[in-house]
C-alpha cells in the first residue's frame, strides 16, 4: 500500500467514526483573521467536514476546498447543500504532498493541517504560498503539541513554533510582509464534554 493510501484510509477511518467529528463551527482564528478581508477566491487545505469552507462562502468567497478523505468530503458537501453555499463551494480530493488544486487565490488557508500519518507539511505550505495572488494571505493555524493526556504516538511528529513554520516556507523576505506570528492559548471542549486548553499558533503573511 502506498503512504497516500494510508493516509486516505486513515482520514476515511477517522471521519467514519462518528457522523459529526468537528464542531460544526467556522475555526475561531479564521473568523478574527478574515473578516476584515474583502471576499475573493479562497484556498482551504485539509478542509474536514467544511465549516471554514461553508463560512467562506457565506461571506461572498468563491472556495475551492480541499482534504484528502472522500468520507469527509461527502459530508462537507452535504452541509453546504443545506446551508445554500453549494454553488459557491469547489470540493477536491488530494493527497496535497501529491498533487495540489489548479489556479491562485487571495486567500489560502491551512487551519490544523496535521496528520499521524506522514505529511509532507512544508512542502505543501510551499506549495500553498506559491498560489496565493498579489496583495494575497496565507493564513496557517497548527497546533503546538497534543491534547492533555494523549501522548504523542509518533516520536517524528513535530509541532513548529511560529518561527519555524515561516522558515519552512523559505520566502523571499522582499515579497512577504508578516501580518501575524503568535502562540496563544485556547479553549477547546473535547467530544465528551471535557472542557481543555490547546496552545496554537498563528501566522498570517500578506503577499506585496
Ligand atoms: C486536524 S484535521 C483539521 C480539519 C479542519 N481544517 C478543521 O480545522 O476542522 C486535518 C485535516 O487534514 C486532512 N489531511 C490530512 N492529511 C492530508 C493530506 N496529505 N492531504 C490533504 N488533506 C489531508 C484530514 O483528512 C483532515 O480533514
Amino acid at each position: 500500500m502506498t503512504t497516500e493510501q494510508v493516509s486516505e484510509d486513515y482520514w476515511n477511518s477517522f471521519y467514519a467514526e462518528h457522523d459529526q467529528i468537528w464542531s460544526g463551527r467556522p475555526n475561531v482564528v479564521l473568523v478574527d483573521e478574515v473578516s476584515d478581508l474583502a471576499p475573493g477566491r479562497a484556498l482551504d487545505l485539509g478542509c474536514g467536514e467544511g465549516a471554514d469552507a461553508i463560512w467562506l462562502a457565506q461571506q461572498g468567497w468563491t472556495v475551492t476546498a480541499v482534504d484528502i478523505s472522500s468520507v469527509a468530503l461527502g459530508r462537507a458537501a452535504q452541509h453546504a447543500k443545506d446551508a445554500g453555499v453549494d454553488d459557491r463551494i469547489d470540493w477536491q480530493q488530494h493527497e496535497l504532498g501529491q498533487s495540489f488544486p489548479d489556479g491562485e487565490f487571495d486567500l489560502v488557508s491551512a487551519q490544523f493541517l496535521h496528520s499521524k500519518t506522514e505529511l509532507s507539511r512544508d512542502a505543501i505550505l510551499r506549495s500553498a504560498a506559491s498560489v496565493v495572488a498579489q496583495h494575497g494571505v496565507l493564513l496557517i493555524e497548527g497546533h503546538m503539541g497534543f491534547p492533555p493526556g494523549e501522548h504523542n504516538p509518533h516520536p517524528d511528529i513535530h509541532f513548529p513554533t511560529p518561527d519555524e513554520v515561516i522558515a519552512g516556507l523559505d520566502l523571499p523576505d522582499d515579497e512577504w510582509e508578516t501580518l501575524v506570528s503568535r502562540v496563544h492559548d485556547r479553549a477547546q471542549v473535547m467530544r465528551d464534554g471535557q472542557p481543555i486548553n490547546r496552545r496554537d499558533c498563528t501566522v498570517k503573511l500578506r503577499r506585496r
